[in-house]
């Protein structure tokens, strides 16, 4: 089969593609011919080798940690799974994992595809949408009636999030560049651009999904309300706040029922999946080059 790998760390040169043998599913897994992976920036980060102690990946490896496909072979104990499922995953970071023609997948990791939007896309929900839905209720706890303030609201984690936020009730302030703000704005948030120097608090929470840098986490930290909480999923916020803030970094973790919580928004129209661009397999190399160059914007789906 087809798999895009990279042999070595390095630049988005180090990727090609390749011809390996098709795996077979071994206990608790199932084999899922892919029709679509996204584009997430620690794909890039990994390759790079930038968090090898957090991520030791044995080389070569495949990137892809997202995958919406179809069962096509299904291992030993596993249950609730039939040849011809389609399906959508948020893979170990690991593993190799879904910019193939085939992916092997626990079976415990997915959760029926959504039926009302293209396969390929569907790609584009597990891990950003599980980090959302994390980040709000795992690590935030927002509740209804609460202001909340969303940095990076234009990206693909921050979208979820806004649509999310907004359905429990929350009121929501996000920050977003222009090529996003009106798309944010329909999501239901008060869009006020991307610069949150100019910013009134107090927020009950603050979530920080941007690429931001130390300086602008402070910042952040400061439009907490006493006692609040600064989730973010990239740079750390302050520790040791004297009002009480708390800090908090997520850090996703797979979650088969809540995924099929949220393809069932994404059926009832009730959660929109944002597809700024689809490349095919081959093609992932540029998207890595693109990521590191800095002029990657939105969900990338690459379609198999
Ligand atoms: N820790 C975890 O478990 C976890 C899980 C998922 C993602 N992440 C991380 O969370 C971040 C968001 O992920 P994603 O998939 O949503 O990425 P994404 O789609 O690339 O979105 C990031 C967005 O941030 C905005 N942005 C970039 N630089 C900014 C800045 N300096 N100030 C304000 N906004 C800025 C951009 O939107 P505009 O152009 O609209 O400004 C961009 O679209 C990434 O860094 C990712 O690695 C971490």
């Amino acid at each position: 089969m087809r798999a895009i790998r990279f042999h070595q760390h390095g630049d988005a040169g180090t990727m090609r593609l390749d011809h390996v043998e098709q795996p077979t599913p071994g206990f608790g897994q199932v084999l899922v011919k892919v029709a679509g992976t996204s584009f997430n920036p620690v794909d890039a980060t990994i390759r790079a080798g930038h968090l090898r102690q957090v991520f030791p990946v044995a080389l070569p490896h495949t990137p892809g940690i997202d995958v919406a496909g179809t069962v096509t072979a299904v291992g030993e104990g596993v249950t609730g799974l039939h040849v011809g499922a389609q399906v959508i995953g948020f893979l170990p970071m690991t593993a190799d994992g879904a910019a193939a023609e085939y992916v092997l997948a626990s079976g415990e990791v997915l959760a029926a595809a959504p039926t009302t939007i293209p396969l390929a896309d569907a790609a584009a929900l597990p891990a950003t949408g599980l980090t959302a839905w994390q980040a709000l209720f795992e690590h935030a706890d927002v509740q209804p009636g609460q202001r909340i303030l969303i940095n990076g609201a234009g990206g693909a984690v921050g979208g979820y999030a806004v649509q999310l936020a907004v359905q429990a009730g929350a009121t929501v302030v996000a920050t977003a560049g222009e090529r996003n703000a009106e798309r944010v704005r329909g999501y239901g948030a008060q869009v006020i651009g991307r610069d949150i120097g100019g910013l009134a608090g107090p927020f009950d929470t603050v979530l920080n999904f941007a690429p931001v840098a130390p300086a602008d986490m402070v910042t952040l930290a400061g439009l907490v309300r006493d006692g609040g909480a600064l989730v973010t999923t990239t740079t750390p916020g302050p520790q040791d706040d004297p009002r009480g803030v708390r800090s908090i970094s997520v850090f996703v973790h797979p979650d088969a029922g809540r995924l099929a919580a949220l393809v069932e928004l994404v059926d009832a129209d009730k959660l929109h999946i944002h597809v700024a661009g689809h490349v095919t397999l081959d093609e992932l190399p540029a998207v890595h080059a693109r990521s590191d160059a800095g002029t990657l914007s939105g969900k990338t789906v690459i379609t198999v």
